[in-house]
C-alpha cells in the first residue's frame, strides 16, 4: 500500500496534516521527526510538519535529510518549510511579533505544480513567529503574500517544496488542493486507502494472525470498540468474545440500550454489572487523575476476572485508534490527560495484543463502521469518556450525583437529537458543578447544583469550538432540566474553546 510519511516536529496540526492525505484515500503515517523509515518501498512522499520551536534554537530538531531530500518529493510546511531553508543554506529569523491568521497568497511562479488551479489571492492561513529571510541557492521563490517574501519556494534540481503557511488548516482556503496537488498529482497517490479496502484486507490480515484463536474484548459502547468488534465478529466469529462492564458511570440507560444492540449484532458479549465496586473506589476521590486511576484499576479487575473464566483466551483486542497513540506520545513529551486505551494494560498481561483500528482517525473508524453495516445510531455516536460521568462530576462521585448529571444528560443529548443538532457536534454532554447556589423555586428558596452544558465541533478532538446552538434550544434545555432534575437549580452554557480549555471539564 502506497503511504506518504509525515515527519512530526511537534507542531499541533500534524495530525491535521495526516487525516488531509487520508481523505485523498492515500494511507499516511506520522513518525518522529528522526524515525524515517529508510528502505519502506510504499513511501511515495514526504511531508514535514510544524513545530512550536525555531530551526535556530538550541535543542531544535536537525535531522539528516539526506536520506530523503532528491529521492521522494518533500513538503516542508511551516517549520518544516524553514528546516528545508535553514539547512540548505537559507535564512531563517524572529519576525518580532507572531504572524498569525489571515494572509493571501499571489502565486509567483505559475508552472509550480503545488498551485495548480489556486485562484488569485487565495486566502492561507500562517501561525508562525520566524520568517525565512533568505532561501538556498538552487531554490526559487514560488509564492509570497503581503508580509511574507518566500511564502513558497521550491527546489530546481529536485522534488521539493517548501510553504510558509498551513495547508491543513482549515482557513487556509485551497489547502486541501495543495494536499491534492502534492499527494496525487506530485507523488502520485492511486486513492487505494478506502473503507472497503481496509475491511478486506483488515479481515483478511486477522484471520492469518489470529488463526483459530480466541480473542477477548472490552466493549465500551462507543464507536471504536464497537467497530473493532465487528471487524472481528466477521474475521473469526464466536471465537470473539466480548466484555462489556458496566461501572454505574454510563448515561442513562445506556447500559441495557447498547447490550440490546450488540445482541442484534450478532456479538457474543457477557454484561457485567460493578457499579458497587466503582463507586465504593471512587469515595472520596476528588482529584481528576486520581479518578481515572482508579476506574482504570477497577475496570482492569473486573475484566480481568471475567476474562479469565473464559478458556484458552490468546488474544487481547482493543478499540485503539490513531490519534490515542499520537497523542500518547507527543514528541514534546508533555501528558495533559491520560487517555486509558495506551498505558493503561496490566502488568504481566498472559494475551498478546490486537488493535484492528491502530491506524485510523475517528471518521475512518466510522467510515469502516458504515461499510460494516453498523446501524448510524451506534456509528454516529458522540465520543464519551472511558472514566465515564465521573470526569463530568467536579469533585467526589456519588450515585446521587451521577443520577442527576444522567437525568440532566439525557434531556440535553434528547434535544440535541429532536433539534438536529446531535449530529452536527462533535461532543456534547453536561457536567455537574461543585458548587451549590440559591435560587427560587416556587415560593421556596432552593440551594441546589448547578450544572454546565458543554457542546463542541471538531474535526478530531486536538482542537475544538463551543457549539453556536440556538438560544431557543438551550432556553427550552435549561427549563426541562430545572423542572425535572431533582437537585438542579441552575444551568450554564460553557462557552470555551480547547485550546486553552479541554473538552472535557477534569
Ligand atoms: P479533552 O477533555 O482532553 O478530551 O479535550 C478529548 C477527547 O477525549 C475524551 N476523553 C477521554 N476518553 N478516557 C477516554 O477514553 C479519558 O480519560 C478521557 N478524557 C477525555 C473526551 O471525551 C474527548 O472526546
Amino acid at each position: 500500500m502506497q503511504k506518504i510519511v509525515i515527519l512530526d516536529f511537534g507542531s499541533q496540526t500534524t495530525q491535521l496534516i495526516g487525516r488531509c492525505v487520508r481523505e485523498l484515500n492515500t494511507f499516511c503515517e506520522i513518525l518522529p521527526y528522526d524515525k524515517f523509515p529508510h528502505g519502506d518501498p510504499d513511501v511515495i512522499g514526504v511531508i514535514l510538519s510544524g513545530s512550536p520551536l525555531s530551526v535556530y534554537s538550541e535543542g531544535a530538531f536537525h535531522p539528516d535529510l539526506s536520506g530523503i531530500l532528491g529521492k521522494y518529493p518533500v513538503l516542508g510546511i511551516c517549520y518544516g518549510a524553514q528546516y528545508l531553508s535553514w539547512s540548505g543554506g537559507g535564512k531563517v529569523e524572529p519576525v518580532g511579533t507572531r504572524e498569525y491568521g489571515r494572509a493571501h497568497l499571489d502565486v509567483t511562479d505559475k508552472a509550480c505544480p503545488l498551485f495548480e488551479g489556486f485562484e488569485p489571492a487565495s486566502q492561507v492561513w500562517m501561525s508562525h513567529g520566524d520568517t525565512i529571510t533568505a532561501i538556498p541557492a538552487g531554490w526559487h521563490r514560488t509564492a509570497s503574500t503581503e508580509s511574507v517574501k518566500y511564502a513558497a519556494f521550491a527546489c530546481d534540481s529536485a522534488p521539493a517544496w517548501g510553504v510558509q503557511f498551513h495547508p491543513e488548516v482549515y482557513h487556509s482556503l485551497q489547502g486541501k488542493l495543495l494536499l491534492r496537488n502534492f499527494v496525487v498529482g506530485i507523488c502520485g497517490s492511486r486513492g487505494e486507502w478506502t473503507p472497503e479496502y481496509f475491511v478486506d484486507a483488515t479481515v483478511a490480515q486477522l484471520r492469518n494472525q489470529l488463526g483459530n484463536d480466541k480473542v477477548v474484548l472490552g466493549l465500551s459502547g462507543g464507536v471504536d470498540s464497537t467497530v473493532a468488534a465487528v471487524l472481528l465478529h466477521r474475521a473469526i466469529g464466536d471465537r470473539l468474545n466480548c466484555i462489556f462492564v458496566n461501572h454505574g458511570l454510563l448515561r442513562l440507560n445506556e447500559f441495557e440500550d447498547v447490550m440490546r444492540d450488540y445482541r442484534e449484532l450478532g456479538l457474543n458479549v457477557i454484561g457485567v454489572d460493578a457499579s458497587d465496586l466503582f463507586f465504593k473506589d471512587l469515595e472520596g476521590v476528588t482529584e481528576p487523575e486520581r479518578k481515572r486511576k482508579t476506574i482504570g484499576a477497577d475496570f482492569i479487575k473486573v475484566f480481568d476476572a471475567e476474562a479469565s473464566k473464559l478458556k484458552d483466551v490468546k488474544w487481547l483486542a482493543q478499540g485503539t485508534i490513531y490519534p490515542d497513540r499520537i497523542e500518547s506520545r507527543n514528541i514534546t513529551g508533555k501528558v495533559i490527560k491520560s487517555h486509558h486505551n495506551v498505558g493503561g494494560l496490566p502488568e504481566g498481561m498472559k494475551q498478546k495484543l490486537c488493535e484492528p483500528l491502530q491506524w485510523l482517525f475517528k471518521d475512518e473508524v466510522r467510515g469502516v463502521g458504515r461499510q460494516l453495516g453498523i446501524p448510524e445510531h451506534l456509528v454516529g455516536r458522540h465520543p464519551f469518556p472511558g472514566p465515564g460521568l465521573a470526569v463530568r462530576i467536579i469533585g467526589d462521585v456519588t450515585r446521587d450525583k451521577v443520577r442527576m448529571l444522567q437525568e440532566a444528560d439525557a434531556v440535553f443529548i434528547g434535544a440535541l437529537r429532536e433539534s438536529g443538532f446531535y449530529d452536527k457536534v462533535w461532543q456534547a454532554g453536561v457536567i455537574l458543578l461543585q458548587d451549590r447556589s440559591v435560587g427560587v423555586m416556587g415560593d421556596e428558596r432552593s440551594y441546589e447544583h448547578a450544572v454546565a452544558l458543554r457542546a463542541v465541533t471538531s474535526r478530531d478532538a486536538m482542537t475544538a469550538d463551543w457549539a453556536d446552538l440556538p438560544y431557543s434550544l438551550l432556553q427550552r434545555v435549561s427549563n426541562e432540566i430545572i423542572n425535572k432534575v431533582k437537585g438542579v437549580n441552575r444551568v450554564c452554557y460553557d462557552i470555551s474553546s480547547k485550546p486553552p480549555a479541554t473538552i472535557e471539564w477534569e
